[in-house]
């Protein structure tokens, strides 16, 4: 392992608090990554086990990475909150963040350690990034932590979530499949970053609350992961198929099924498949007795999708609404089951008038199922079609975009600086800046 530090630079030196399962790695692997760790626990056991060379709970390659440390005075370990922060540059605090009884994260752990270390930080000169690696939902380090810097105004925050797994946690530290580093305070999030520099990977930088958001869309896709696998499984099996060999071969397309391809948060779904498959594969599962309750409740979280961007456009107050998009998808006529579509049927329900632009739509050339489903549901669309986007522009007082945009008409909107609703994007996109070695996302705003 490429050693993180010169010799002849002076070795930063880190206290962790919590020597748990993430803390007590973290605080292993940064000793041997070259930095002066101190663990830091309220369980005198666990400090003592680590001061004995021993880990304090069964991980495959941890003890040997404690031994050393401790054999080459990088590691050390305490009770003390005040011996840790004395030489700290950097306060990680990994300590539980257990569920609530009613699911809520219990945050006393957090809250009491915070309130440890500003114990010890008044009058402090030297200054500590003081990182929260626990799990947090947004809005905690601002809420619990970020108050510590009435104590030592020289303290930076840095959220820097861990991804490491029980049995592999090692490896997956030294190996990381992501690291994440959120912060209000752009150098405190380089500091921070600069401690993995030696490892190989691409660091994230991103704001602060994006980091801890960013740890429960992991955890929530991961758990999704393995619940639609398990139902992919369950009707297979009811199938009398092997679900093994179903989603293995799902696995071999890494352009569509494993890949960035449809994770992008943007408008609902639609289209003359995506919606009819789902229905049948969720009412053979019904006749078969299966229960798919994940399956089952993807179309229900599209028409929710589609009933925010309702909601969204009608808080706008306008009743002249110029629509840019009405097939389910850019560059094809198809309009079955387009949630374009549907939101312009709400609309028209609650009394809008609109005017539609497609550049892809002649109403002269749609016809068959296509036909029959425009019709059923935008009986009078033949009033509400335009053949130029210009058109729409000189009558709307709102601009309401279902599908992605070309460039010529991103251009042609931004000209008319009209209010516009864009229900395809939740946000913009980040900047790309790097840094000494690292590529780092900086985030837009
Ligand atoms: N375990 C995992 O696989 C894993 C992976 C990623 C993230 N996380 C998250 O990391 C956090 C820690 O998880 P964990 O499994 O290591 O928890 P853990 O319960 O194993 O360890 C927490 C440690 O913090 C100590 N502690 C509590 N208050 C303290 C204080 N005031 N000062 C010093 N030490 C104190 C406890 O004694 C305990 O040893 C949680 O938020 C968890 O959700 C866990």
């Amino acid at each position: 392992m490429k050693r993180a530090l010169d010799t002849n630079e002076v070795t930063l030196s880190i206290a962790v608090f919590g020597l748990g399962y993430v803390g007590c790695v973290t605080a292993a692997c940064f000793a041997e990554l070259g930095y002066r760790v101190i663990g830091v626990d309220i369980d005198a056991r666990k400090v003592r086990a680590v001061q004995d060379g021993q880990a304090p709970f069964y991980e495959p390659g941890l003890e040997a990475l404690i031994q050393s440390n401790l054999r080459n005075g990088r590691l050390s370990a305490t009770t003390s909150t005040a011996d840790a922060l004395r030489d700290a540059d950097f306060a990680f605090l990994c300590v539980g963040t257990p569920s609530a009884s009613n699911g809520n994260l219990n945050l006393d752990p957090l809250r009491r350690v915070t309130a440890d270390i500003a114990c010890h930080l008044s009058g402090r000169a030297r200054p500590l990034t003081v990182v929260v690696r626990s799990t947090v939902f947004p809005g905690t380090c601002d809420e619990v932590v970020a108050p510590l810097s009435e104590h030592a105004p020289a303290m930076a925050l840095v959220a820097n979530p861990e991804f490491l797994r029980e049995g592999s946690a090692v490896k997956d530290f030294m190996q990381p499949s992501l690291v994440v580093v959120g912060s209000h305070d752009p150098l405190a999030a380089q500091r921070v970053a600069s401690l993995y520099a030696s490892l190989p990977v691409e660091i994230s930088v991103v704001a602060l609350r994006t980091a801890e958001l960013i740890k429960y869309a992991c955890n929530g896709f991961h758990a999704l992961k393995i619940a639609f696998a398990n139902e992919i499984g369950t009707i297979a099996t009811a199938l009398g198929l092997e679900g093994d060999e179903v989603m293995r071969t799902v696995c071999h397309d890494t352009k569509l099924n494993i890949s960035p391809a449809y994770l992008r948060p943007g408008f609902a779904f639609g289209g003359s498949c995506l919606p009819k498959d789902l229905r049948a594969l969720n009412y053979r599962a019904r006749q078969l007795d299966v229960e798919l309750p994940l399956l089952n409740s993807v179309l229900p979280s599209n028409e929710a999708h589609i009933a925010r961007a309702f909601r969204r456009v009608l808080e706008t107050g306008s009743r002249k609404l110029g629509i840019y998009g009405l097939a389910f998808k850019p560059n094809t006529d198809d309009l079955r089951e387009s949630p374009g579509v549907a939101l312009i049927e709400r609309l028209i329900g609650k009394g809008c008038d609109v005017r539609i632009y497609d550049p892809h739509i002649q109403l002269e050339s749609i016809y068959g199922s296509n036909q029959t489903f425009l019709l059923s549901s935008l009986p009078h669309i033949g009033r509400c079609m335009e053949k130029s986007l210009e058109a729409v522009l000189d009558w709307a007082e709102v601009i309401v975009i279902t599908q992605e945009m070309t460039s010529l008409a991103r251009e042609t909107i931004s000209r008319y600086a009209l209010p516009v609703i864009d229900v395809t994007r939740s946000s913009e996109g980040g900047l790309v800046a790097k840094m000494a070695g690292c590529e780092l996302r900086v985030p837009h705003n």
